[in-house]
């Protein structure tokens, strides 16, 4: 019998192809509906290899119902929604997508931080609605991007991308990271910051950290309080690094000026969350890696990390 594979998403069939010439593969047949639990619990059961997407919560009893589970590929740098340590107790190895996605999270950071500063999402719906009436002297004015400072909280692959891109914007960039990159600082010239600093300092603070325990929560009431009135916060990273209700209170009484956020505390964002209903918040569903050419490679990557595991070789990105 052949090893099956499960993958917990409709992918692009040419890259399918080559896997289902030497496994049984099988796969959830919708590309926006994610696979419902007792499916999943269904088909892990016999499966030694389960391609996974960031809205699998792959938790240890899904870890545990896999007897035969070798490796769970998440096509994804993130991999949070992965119970690490069962995988562990359980041998199974874990991979991401990590290096195919870093300028294309860069690009995305990058508009949606130009977009947030100069309110182009509302600026535009407000044009649809019929409401431009007028050429106005303030009229949807927004924040100076060229020149202005930004600080980058998680300095990685992405972080750095995001940094040269800024470079390129006459902007001073601040970061803060667990490691000092003491090359890019020559390189460069990023400066490194501690948290307080750089969020009392930078015009633009941007979230690219891994979202971990010690990160959950990070930017809260505390944080919020201590960047300028007229800085911008932008999330690209997980929601659950923002405290978003903290977040949702310093918009409303306007202690920081805007938020850009590609990513929430729960996804799909409910409309009912307070933060769509403030005009100085530009919203994305989670599309940092959204283009063709990266989630086709991310899905490469995944079908290599599968195939090498299968076929007992060491698979490129394990991760931990
Ligand atoms: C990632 O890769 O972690 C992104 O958030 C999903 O595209």
């Amino acid at each position: 019998m052949k090893p099956k594979i499960y993958i917990t998403r409709k992918m692009d069939e040419r890259i399918v192809a080559p896997l289902q010439e030497k496994f049984d593969v099988r796969m959830w047949e919708s590309e926006s509906e994610p696979v419902p639990r007792d499916v999943l619990l269904k088909e892990v059961a016999d499966a030694e290899a389960l391609w996974t997407v960031i809205s699998d919560q792959v938790d240890h009893e899904i870890i545990e119902a896999g007897k035969k589970l070798k490796i769970i590929a998440n096509m994804a740098v993130g991999y949070n929604n992965i119970d690490i340590a069962a995988a562990k107790e359980h041998d199974v190895v874990v991979t991401n997508t990590p290096d195919v996605l870093t300028e294309t999270t860069a690009d995305l950071t990058f508009a949606l931080l130009l977009s947030t500063a100069r309110q182009l999402t509302f600026a535009e719906s407000e044009l649809r609605k019929g409401n431009w009436t007028s050429w106005s002297p303030m009229g949807y004015t927004g924040m100076d991007v060229g020149g202005a400072t930004i600080g980058i909280i998680g300095m990685g692959r992405i972080g750095e991308a995001v940094a040269r891109r800024a470079k390129g914007f006459n902007m001073d960039v601040l970061y803060h990271n667990r490691n000092r990159k003491h090359e890019a600082e020559a390189a460069h010239g990023f400066e490194y910051r501690e948290l307080d600093a750089l969020l009392k300092e930078a015009d633009f603070v941007v979230l690219l950290t891994p979202y971990t325990k010690e990160t959950a929560g990070l930017i809260g009431s505390r944080e919020l309080a201590l960047m300028k009135k007229t800085a911008v916060l932008i999330n690209v990273s997980r929601g659950g690094i923002v405290d978003e209700a903290a977040l949702y209170t310093a918009l409303k009484e306007n202690t920081i000026w805007a938020a850009g956020l590609d990513v929430f505390e729960t996804e799909p964002v409910p409309l009912e969350n307070p933060l769509l209903s403030l005009p100085n918040v530009t919203v994305l569903p989670h599309i940092g890696s959204a283009s063709i050419k990266t989630r086709l490679a991310m899905m490469e990557l995944n079908a290599q990390a599968i195939m090498d595991v299968l076929e007992e070789r060491a698979p490129k990105n394990q991760v931990e």
